[in-house]
C-alpha cells in the first residue's frame, strides 16, 4: 500500500474500499441493510485498511461491528465516514454533535480519521456551525482529520471564511467520464486532496484504450484506471463485491505508467 500525506500531515491509504451497497439486500444502495458483510471481510482479508462509510448509507453500525471484531488493530485501519447535509445532522451544534457521538460509537472507537461534510450546506451559518463542531472534535483528538465531500470551488470559498482548520480533503466524483479538471485544479492549489467517488465510470470506448494501454503492463484496463489517477495523487476507494476485482484494484503497485500513457488517458 501507499499512503498520501494530508495537509495536517496525516498519512491516507492512497486506495480504500468504498461501502455503500455493502450489507444490503441485492446489493441494492435503497434496499434493506442485512447482518452480515462479506465483502467487507473479504477487503480486509486482502489487505484494504481505509473504508469509506456514511451516515446516509445506513450500514454504518454493521461497518463498524464487522470492523471491530476483525483481527485488523484499529491502529491499521483508516475510518472515513460523512456528515448529511441534512436538518437531522445539522440544524443545531447539539444535533451535529450527537451524529459524531454515535458514528463513534457505531466503530466502537474513541476517534475516526477522517470525518465529511457529505453535500454542501448552502445555510451560512449551519455550515459555519457544522465546521466548528468538526474543528471541536479534531481539536479534542476524536478526528485525526476533517474535510468535505462534493464541494465546488464556491463552497470552499465560503468556507474559507471562517474555518481555523482547512479541510484536509474533499471527496468529489473523479473518473474518465467526469474528469472534474477546473476543481482539481483548485484542490491542487489550496492543498486539499482529492478523493475520487465513482472511480471506475469508464465510456466503452475509453476502455477499449485503458485495456489496450494495459497490455503492455499485464494489468486490466481496470487497474490502468486507477493506476492512472493515485499516480497524480489522487485518492480512490473503488467499490466491489467480487473478490477477483477487489484483489485487483489493490495489485496497482508493482508498475509505473510511462509519461505517454499519462498523457493517452489524461486526453480520452
Ligand atoms: N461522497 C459521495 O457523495 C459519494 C457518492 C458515491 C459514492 N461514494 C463512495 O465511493 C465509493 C465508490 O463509488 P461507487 O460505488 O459509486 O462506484 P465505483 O467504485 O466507481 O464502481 C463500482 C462498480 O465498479 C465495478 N468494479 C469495481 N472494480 C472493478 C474491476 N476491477 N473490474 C471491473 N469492474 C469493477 C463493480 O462491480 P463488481 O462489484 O462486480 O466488481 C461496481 O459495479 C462508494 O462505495 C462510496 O463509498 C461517495
Amino acid at each position: 500500500m501507499e499512503y498520501i500525506t494530508l495537509n495536517n500531515g496525516l498519512e491516507m491509504p492512497i486506495v480504500g474500499t468504498g461501502t455503500n451497497t455493502y450489507g444490503k439486500e441485492n446489493n441494492d444502495y435503497n434496499a434493506a441493510v442485512t447482518n452480515e458483510i462479506p465483502e467487507l471481510l473479504s477487503a480486509l482479508e486482502l489487505g484494504y485498511r481505509s473504508i469509506d462509510a456514511a451516515i446516509m448509507y445506513r450500514n454504518e453500525e454493521l461497518v463498524g461491528r464487522v470492523l471491530a471484531e476483525s483481527t485488523v488493530p484499529r491502529e491499521e485501519l483508516f475510518i472515513t465516514t460523512k456528515v448529511p447535509a441534512e436538518e437531522e445532522y445539522i440544524a443545531s451544534k447539539e444535533a451535529t454533535r450527537a451524529a459524531i457521538d454515535n458514528s463513534l460509537k457505531n466503530f466502537q472507537t474513541d476517534y475516526l480519521d477522517l470525518l465529511l461534510i457529505h453535500f454542501p450546506i448552502e445555510e451560512k451559518g449551519q455550515l459555519q456551525n457544522t465546521w466548528e463542531v468538526f474543528e471541536e472534535y479534531y481539536e479534542a483528538g476524536k478526528l485525526k482529520a476533517i474535510g468535505v465531500s462534493n464541494f465546488r470551488k464556491n463552497h470552499l470559498e465560503e468556507l474559507k471564511e471562517f474555518a481555523k482548520v482547512k479541510p484536509a480533503v474533499n471527496q468529489i466524483q473523479i473518473n474518465l467520464k467526469e474528469p472534474n479538471k477546473d476543481l482539481l485544479a483548485v484542490l491542487k492549489e489550496e492543498g486539499i486532496t482529492p478523493v475520487a467517488w465513482g472511480p471506475m465510470k469508464v465510456e466503452d470506448h475509453q476502455k477499449e484504450v485503458l485495456e489496450d494501454i494495459g497490455k503492455a503492463y499485464k494489468k486490466s484496463g481496470a487497474q490502468i484506471l486507477l493506476k492512472y489517477q493515485i499516480q497524480r495523487g489522487v485518492v480512490v476507494i473503488p467499490k466491489s463485491h467480487n473478490r477477483e476485482n477487489q484483489a485487483a484494484n489493490l495489485d496497482l503497485f508493482d508498475f509505473h505508467l510511462s509519461a505517454e500513457d499519462m498523457e493517452r488517458i489524461e486526453n480520452l
